[in-house]
């Protein structure tokens, strides 16, 4: 007797069997080329009175608070503000326990600094400049003087130090930053070329100063699991996300897999409604689940769903 040919859909099947697979497209969000003509942009959809404060931000030239709960576009909102007003290549900053507004900054390496002046030295070579040591980091960078303005998104701050949203607040009010190391040369040495955080190749510094021309867009996202200080919140323009009710979740899912795929989905999406309560579903969930069904992937085999649509809070 032989068993019941396997669905194509199932790569792993578990029987130990080593086989020849060739892996299917990736969904449009999980495809990691460098090569922007490869990569997809991916649509972004926003509520008209969202995108208003989006542009008092912009017009007021404060960051951009944006909170909500997981996967209701926090992230995506700053790559889709980056992407639609053409300012180049989004600057980063993913925060966590340890992060520092001064590495992000600039970092300095005056190990590797010492290192290579004792080998140039030992060949009868000239030393290097100082500037090779110092990189600016994405919050450095982004305050850089440039003819457009950079965006910069500082992501998950609610993950940070206690102290950080103060430590930053100076750094929002000047929009400049010192960097002793380069300051404190002597005259000669006052134009120093450093490195930055972006793909842009080196810039000058004078006098170890950097000072914005523009106000960098700055888009500053939190879950809420830390509160912010008063100081802080007033430097900032506030925009809370909540989840998309069930016609924006169509719009999404249309946006990102076509209306054949979405004209399909309909029981998806009836199951994602009936499991989410705010906070305990994400929108990519939903995606996840129609564009496994547009690959062949049975949904109904058992405890697809769920594992698909798990719940985000409570014990596993
Ligand atoms: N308004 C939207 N328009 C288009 N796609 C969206 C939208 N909201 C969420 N998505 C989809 O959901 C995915 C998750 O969004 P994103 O990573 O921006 O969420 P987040 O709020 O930053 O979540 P987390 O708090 O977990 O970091 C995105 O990659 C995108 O595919
Ligand atoms: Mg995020």
């Amino acid at each position: 007797m032989t068993s019941a040919p396997e669905a194509d859909w199932r790569l792993f099947r578990g029987d130990g069997t080593p086989r020849a697979v060739t892996l299917p497209s990736a969904p449009p969000w999980r495809r990691f080329t460098p090569d922007r003509a490869v990569r997809p942009e991916l649509p972004y959809l926003i509520e008209p009175l969202h995108a208003d404060v989006v542009n008092a931000a912009l017009h007021l030239r404060r960051p951009l608070l944006v909170t909500g709960p997981a996967g209701t576009g926090k992230s995506s909102l700053a790559k889709a503000v980056a992407h639609e007003l053409n300012l180049g290549e989004l600057l980063r900053w993913p925060v966590n326990s340890r992060s520092a507004v001064r590495e992000a900054l600039y970092q300095y390496d005056a190990i590797g600094r010492l290192r290579e002046t004792t080998l140039s030295r030992d060949r009868g070579e000239r030393e290097p400049s100082i500037g090779t040591f110092v990189r600016l980091g994405p919050l450095g960078t982004a305050l850089v003087p440039s003819v457009v303005p950079r965006a910069l998104l500082i992501d998950e701050m609610d993950k940070g130090d206690v102290d950080l949203p103060n430590d930053l607040l100076t750094v929002f009010e000047e929009g400049v930053f010192e960097i002793p190391e380069l300051s404190r040369l002597p005259e000669e040495f006052a134009d120093v070329e450093v490195q930055t955080a972006d793909h842009r190749g080196a810039v000058r510094v004078h006098h170890g100063l950097v000072q914005c021309a523009e106000f960098p867009v700055v888009v500053i996202t939190s879950n809420g699991e830390r509160d912010f200080p008063p100081a802080f919140l007033r430097r900032c323009v506030r925009l809370g996300l909540n989840v998309p009710d069930e016609e924006r979740l169509r719009a999404i899912v249309a946006a990102h897999l076509g209306e054949d795929a979405l004209r399909e989905a309909d029981d998806l999406l009836e199951a994602f409604l009936r499991r989410r309560a705010p906070g305990e579903l994400a929108t990519d969930q939903l995606l996840n689940a129609v564009f496994l069904r547009t690959s062949g992937v049975d949904l109904d085999a058992e405890g697809l769903l769920d594992a698909v649509l798990h719940q985000l809070t409570g014990a596993m």
